[in-house]
């Protein structure tokens, strides 16, 4: 980063726990800025402006997704970024470009269709009621521990169709796949992906002779013009599957309940009315979204770009919490509304890319939230303001933790 750069940094404890200063500060004075991607932490150009934000992530030639597409010495600025990873993780549809992009993409999205998702409502339900059943004679729990972690994985087991007896594998599976790429990191991941990579292809095999009504089995039976996966392509899916619905469906739940806590008059008019949980969603993924930015997208072609020439070669991160704070678009963007219409946020991308577990992402919000409001009317935060801590990372926003007292005192 460069010195002037400097009043932009992300990577502060101030922001970390609130970036939103620094993202006005980018749109008004910077809006596309040479300094570091969030998560990799390599050199790229922030973009902080909605309607540019739109642009990159709608123009996916002037934007490529494949990092393939460079030239070795152009692939060397992203080092860590490319070798950091294991290819297990990289090679998929969101690292992809068309034409490779819309054959992975249709195949999987023929598994994983909003129709199929809301039929599992019924069970999602009752994984929420079970899990709220555990907890409900304590006084206190700490949320993403004790809820939130068990809920997710229950839930993405069962769509996917995974025999899950114990969670701590897949806890350090996920953990080590959302973790910023390091040796030690790539180590840890080697060791644990090598067990998954067995359990998966015995899946596959297993679902191949004796199909169930899982997604699993749909992804193995996938075919669109005589085309299939291949076994390393849906061993990729269903790794991307894991590692992109987790860390943000975790955390749009989790930051939904402080969100609504810390307005309380927002939690009146839902308690009140419970079918604006829909646009309450929606308001939560723009007002405190879970993910900052999109996934790296790389210039192949000199370019002039908000006023800036930006290299073939170089990486671009879109700012989507940034946009959707952006005051161009959006009424009052620091006012949390959960009736805000129209509500054109991109907490979940836009154009080829986005994402395919959105309505699932919806589904397992609206029926955890509503559920956790009514069963315990006097949940409040068990802990103050001040003691409200975030993950010391710029590209998610995660608390720490979540204590919450599940009655009045
Ligand atoms: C609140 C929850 C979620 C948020 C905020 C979110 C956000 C996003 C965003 C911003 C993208 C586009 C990235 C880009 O353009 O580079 C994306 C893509 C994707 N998401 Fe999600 N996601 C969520 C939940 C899920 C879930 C539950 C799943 C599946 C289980 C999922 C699977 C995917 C996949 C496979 C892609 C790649 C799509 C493509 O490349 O065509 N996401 N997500």
């Amino acid at each position: 980063m460069t010195q002037s750069n400097e009043r932009f940094d992300l990577w502060t404890p101030e922001a970390f726990v609130n970036p939103f200063p620094v993202f006005d500060r980018m749109r008004r004075e910077a809006p596309v800025i040479d300094s570091k991607h969030p998560l990799f932490l390599c050199p790229a150009w922030l973009v902080s402006r909605y309607r540019d934000v739109v642009e990159v992530l709608n123009d996916s030639e002037r934007f490529s997704s494949d990092p393939k597409k460079l030239t070795p010495e152009q692939q060397q600025r992203f080092a860590p970024f490319l070798t950091g990873q294991l290819p297990l993780i990289q090679d998929n549809m969101l690292g992809a470009d068309p034409p490779k992009h819309s054959r992975l993409r249709s195949l999987v999205a023929k598994a994983f269709t909003p129709r199929a998702l809301e039929n599992m409502r019924p069970l999602i339900s009752q994984i929420a009621q079970n899990l709220l059943d555990v907890v409900e004679d304590r006084s206190e729990i700490n949320f993403p521990d004790d809820v939130m972690f068990p809920f997710q994985i229950t839930v993405i087991a069962e769509i996917l169709g995974l025999p899950v007896g114990d969670h701590e594998p897949f806890r350090d599976l996920i953990v080590s796949m959302v973790t910023p790429p390091s040796e030690e990191n790539r180590q840890r991941l080697n060791r644990i992906s090598g067990y998954f990579v067995e359990y998966f292809n015995a899946l596959f095999a297993e679902r191949r002779v004796c199909p169930r009504n899982d997604v699993i089995s749909a992804l193995v039976a996938a075919e669109a013009a005589g085309d299939r996966l291949s076994s390393q392509e849906l061993l990729n899916t269903v790794f991307l599957l894991l590692m992109a619905g987790h860390e943000t469906t975790f955390n749009l739940v989790c930051n939904s309940i402080l969100v609504l806590l810390q307005h309380p008059q927002e939690l009146a008019k839902l308690r009140a009315n419970p079918s604006l949980i829909g646009t309450a969603i929606e308001e939560i993924l723009r007002y405190s979204g879970p993910l900052v930015t999109a996934g790296p997208r790389f210039v192949l072609k000199d370019t002039v770009f908000g006023g800036q020439l930006i290299p073939a070669g170089h990486m671009v991160a879109a700012l989507l919490l940034s946009a959707n704070h952006d005051p161009e678009q959006f009424d009052q963007p620091d006012r949390f509304d959960i009736t805000r219409s129209p509500n054109k946020h991109v907490a979940f991308g836009l154009g080829i890319h986005f994402c395919i577990g959105a309505p699932l992402a919806r589904l397992e919000a609206s029926v955890l939230i509503p559920m956790l409001f009514e069963r315990f009317p006097d949940l409040r935060l068990a802990i103050t303001p001040d003691q409200i801590r975030w993950q010391p990372t710029a590209n998610i926003r995660a608390l720490t933790s979540l204590p919450l007292a599940l009655r009045g005192n």
